[in-house]
């Protein structure tokens, strides 16, 4: 016997008979003693497998951000809103980790291998969301998920425990990715779209053997592997797309608040008004991932904040979507504009987005056109499901303008030059009712008697005549960040 041998054999005796008080698990239930005294990686290891992680979860954010406006498929534009906002949670967790580390320098903004680079690139430029959710789902996600799992098992849970627990807790979400993942792929890949894509998806493979496997824990191949769709580089896309169910973006035939402020109107019918306008919000997470895009070099908390906020704005949607299918309505029928999101990525920078949303988002905090009377309108229906999602929108909202008094408000100046500033910027865009009727883009059709007498027909009311009459645009009271409320 070796005197190695000698050792682990005695290691692993002491280990197997060793007990704590009273038959209490030892160490915290983390190891046993034999493997606490056998297994770990080394700071330097460990470190080396967190930032390849941290830089990967930094380039699946992006990826996902990126997509977020010009994905035409609603499902995908909310899960890639959510997925963005994991990642962004978790980035700064491990970011934090490498920095505890004894490390320096801790090189988090560089790229740790170019092959890596690569990998993420072809992810991002993938051309159709069908080969997007296979580079996505079955290849970076699950090379993330595998990543995690390697260093959450092999590290010692003891000695390097922050590691671990990080990777644990990362690791929940992340499989939650890969299995929603798996289903966006069942349902949206058919089975020749993925024999076509199978060239590229065996590029992949090379580039992350090439990297020596996300984590780099293998051999790199040494392959010099080609570019195919990341050849010339992704450009961002600041164009809304929608799928078919979103017809009319240019629609804006009726004026949802001058319904809900209207005191001589009862409660129960600005019921749609409110689900309408929860749902029109798809357009906020179209215009912040144009933010977050073209934001340039910013701290990583502002990504984390901005992105929290994105995914909020996406569940606004979603609330109004589950608004609209308790009511049994056809929200299809609706037409939900892109018209702010369109004029602001095409028209203004980063920097004036970001201002006009915190100008509209302050607008949301007086009692009597704000979130507050929002949700006391939504109390007076008597139906919880309105007065739930009135309660968390009103909620987030006010996160939000939280947000931005810590994030754009520095950046201009002073509170009152912020709003000055949105307020000027949202006056370079061009809402031309008239113009845009005009040129074929929209009838300004009125969906709202239709929706009104089926969602009559689900309360079993009569509609009211006077309310089926209701035809108030917003050709004249332009859509003015004063008057558009979110
Ligand atoms: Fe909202
Ligand atoms: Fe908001
Ligand atoms: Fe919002």
């Amino acid at each position: 016997m070796s005197n190695a041998e000698r050792l682990r054999h005695s290691q692993k005796h002491l280990a197997d008979t060793y007990t704590g008080y009273a038959g209490l698990p030892p160490l915290v239930g983390l190891h046993p003693m034999f493997e606490a005294t056998t297994k770990g990686l080394t700071v330097a290891e460990s470190v080396s497998r967190l930032k390849r992680l941290h830089w990967a979860l930094r380039r699946l954010h992006r990826v996902f951000v990126s997509r977020v406006t010009s994905t035409p498929i609603y499902e995908l534009k909310m899960a890639f809103s959510l997925h963005a906002h994991y990642c962004a949670e978790h980035i700064g967790e491990l970011a934090t980790r490498v920095r505890e580390m004894r490390q320096p320098p801790h090189g988090l903004e560089v790229s740790p291998d170019a092959s890596l680079d690569l990998f993420f690139d072809e992810v991002l430029a993938a051309p159709t969301p069908e080969s997007l959710v296979l580079g996505l789902y079955e290849r970076a996600v699950p090379a993330i998920v595998h990543a995690l799992e390697d260093l959450s098992r092999d590290t010692n849970r003891l000695f390097d425990h922050a590691t671990y627990r990080i990777c644990r807790l990362t690791l929940v979400e992340m499989q939650d990715l890969q299995s929603y993942g798996a289903e966006a792929v069942r349902c949206l890949v058919s089975e020749s779209q993925r024999a076509e894509l199978q060239p590229w998806l065996g590029v992949l493979d090379r580039m992350l053997a090439a990297a020596g496997g996300l984590d780099g824990t293998k051999p790199p191949s040494g392959e010099a592997v080609s570019r195919q769709f990341s050849e010339p580089p992704y450009k961002y896309d600041p164009v809304p797309k929608r799928d078919g169910r979103f017809k009319d973006p240019y629609n804006m035939g009726v004026n949802a608040e001058a319904m809900l402020f209207n005191p001589e109107i009862a409660p129960l019918p600005k019921t749609l008004m409110l689900y309408f306008k929860r749902m029109r919000e798809i357009d906020v997470p179209e215009m912040m991932a144009s933010i977050l895009a073209e934001a340039g070099d910013k701290p990583w908390e502002y990504y984390r904040d901005m992105t929290r906020q994105l995914w909020d704005e996406a569940r606004h949607a979603m609330m109004g979507e589950t608004g609209f299918v308790s009511l049994d309505i056809d929200w299809s029928a609706i037409p939900f504009n892109f018209t702010w999101s369109l004029g602001l990525n095409t028209m203004l920078t980063s920097k004036e987005r970001h201002a006009v949303l915190f100008t509209i988002e302050q607008g949301l905090m007086p009692k009597k056109t704000g979130k507050e009377y929002e949700w006391k309108v939504a109390i007076a229906t008597a139906d919880p499901l309105t007065a739930m999602i009135q309660d968390f929108d009103w909620a987030d909202e006010i996160l939000h303008a939280k947000i931005g008094r810590e994030w754009i408000v520095p950046e201009i100046g002073s509170q009152a030059e912020a709003m000055a500033y949105g307020d000027k910027a949202w006056s370079k865009i061009l809402v031309d009712w008239k113009k845009w009727k005009e040129d074929g883009l929209t009838e300004h059709r009125n969906w709202w008697p239709e929706i009104y007498a089926a969602a009559c027909r689900h309360w079993g009311i009569e509609p009211d005549p006077a309310l089926l009459t209701y035809n108030t645009t917003y050709e004249n009271t332009r859509a003015d960040l004063k008057e558009v409320a979110f």
